[in-house]
């Protein structure tokens, strides 16, 4: 069994049907990506793992759990973090705060989690003690990251993380998340920079209204003639 299955759910806002009996699944260790348009419903996925809205149909398992009801913090504590689109930070409060907001539901290790990610993100240790607000947008974006992994999620969900960084932060941030889906942790990728979500993903997805309308190795969604037109410039 996959770790994370999800299996036809449509979902909608109101009347508006923005997920449409999708199914995707993701293999323990794998790195998976998904790709659409503006508007495909990417981030509404991403949401209804996480709990944030329900399908009206369908269900989503994970590590054998049916979790397609379960609250967002029970969500949490069974393994999935979500990095959101707008990353969601407290800005008004410290650095090492935010950091510690990605761990209130655990009760042990927490100091170790946090010297690990400090370890990652060497940056976030020199600026415990700064409001998470007067950091830079990529500094932002490691502490979105290190607080998502404060939870010690075994599926870390990225949208669209490279939103608004500078192209040699891009890539450092696409190694950064080989390095942690290298060291054992699954996940699953939106992304609107294609090549580089393909530059570091095992297998994709594309999502037009709503809807899978491929689903592929990478080598072979590289090698596509819609994908190549649609989202690799040629
Ligand atoms: N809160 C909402 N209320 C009503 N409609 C919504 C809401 N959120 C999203 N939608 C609609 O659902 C559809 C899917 O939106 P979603 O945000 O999932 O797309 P996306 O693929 O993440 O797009 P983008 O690449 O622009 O982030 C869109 O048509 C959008 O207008
Ligand atoms: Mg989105």
């Amino acid at each position: 069994m996959a770790l994370l299955e999800i299996k036809s759910i449509s979902v909608f806002y109101n009347k508006i049907k923005a997920v449409d009996n999708l199914t995707l699944f993701v293999e323990k260790g794998e790195l998976v990506t998904l790709i659409g348009a503006n508007g495909a419903g990417k981030t509404t996925v991403l949401r209804a793992i996480s709990g944030l809205i329900r399908p009206r149909n369908g269900s989503i398992i994970f590590k054998g759990i049916d979790i397609t009801r379960m609250r967002p913090d029970k969500i949490v504590q069974l393994g999935i973090a979500h990095c959101p689109e707008e990353r969601k930070l407290f800005p008004r409060m410290k650095v090492k705060e935010n950091l510690m907001m990605g761990a209130f539901l655990r009760k042990e290790g927490v100091g170790k989690t946090l010297e690990w990610i400090y370890s990652l993100f060497p940056v976030l240790k020199e600026r415990e003690n700064q409001l998470a607000g007067s950091l830079s947008g990529g500094e932002q974006q490691m502490l979105a990251i290190g607080r998502a992994l404060m939870s010690q999620p075994e599926l870390l969900m990225f949208d669209e993380p490279s939103l608004g960084l500078a192209p040699n932060l891009v890539k450092k941030l696409a190694s950064t998340i080989k390095n942690l889906n290298q060291q054992g942790l699954s996940v699953l990728l939106v992304e609107q920079n294609v090549e580089i979500a393909f530059s570091i993903s095992n297998r994709g997805y594309i999502l037009e209204n709503g809807k899978v309308v491929l689903s592929d190795s990478v080598e072979e969604l590289k090698e596509n003639d819609m994908v190549r037109k649609a989202y690799l410039g040629g």
